[in-house]
């Protein structure tokens, strides 16, 4: 199988479903924020504050390449999308699945949330941020599943039913 790569806006569960279909498909699983900072020996905070966001951005392209091949669960950063050739390289991959979760949802589980860049700023920025993205989201994935009313177990499973 190849690999299934989860993509959505930042709090939409990449990581905990990630997690948890890799442990159901018994194979590994790879988060490109963590191989970022693991590679570069700073966290993502470091990065957008000494380099910027078009530098971690071009890290986030490279790391998706080297990746995308293997037969594993990738989750990736809310941003991959920005770069129109990641939304290319993400829609000609088939396994490429879309956690959609509407604003509110996000906003309950970020509420305390200081440690991502792109979060921390005003209301009126994570909109734009927000409802700019959704399209990006449509555009590169191949499945869609809504997650706001599901638990990560039944979030799995119904990506397991749509996984041909
Ligand atoms: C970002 C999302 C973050 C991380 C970075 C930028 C974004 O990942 O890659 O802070 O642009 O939406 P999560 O989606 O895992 O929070």
């Amino acid at each position: 199988m190849e690999s299934i790569i989860l993509i959505g806006f930042m709090g939409a569960g990449k990581s905990s479903v990630g997690k948890a279909l890799s442990t159901e498909l018994n194979i590994q699983f790879l988060d490109t924020d963590h191989i970022i900072e693991r590679e570069t020996n700073l966290s993502i905070p470091q990065i957008f504050e000494l380099y910027g966001e078009g530098h971690f951005r071009k890290l986030e392209a490279d790391v998706l390449k080297k990746v995308i091949s293997q037969d594993q669960v990738i989750s990736t950063g809310g941003g991959i999308v920005e770069l129109e050739m990641n939304r290319q390289f993400l829609a000609q991959h088939s396994h490429t699945i879309f956690l959609k979760t509407n604003l509110q949802t996000i906003f309950k589980r970020l509420e305390t949330d200081q440690s991502r860049p792109l979060w921390n700023q005003s209301y009126v920025k994570r909109l734009e941020l927000f409802n700019k993205r959704q399209m990006y989201y449509e555009e590169a994935a191949n499945i869609v599943v809504q997650t706001d009313y599901l638990s990560i177990e039944n979030t799995v499973n119904k990506i397991l039913s749509q996984l041909k």
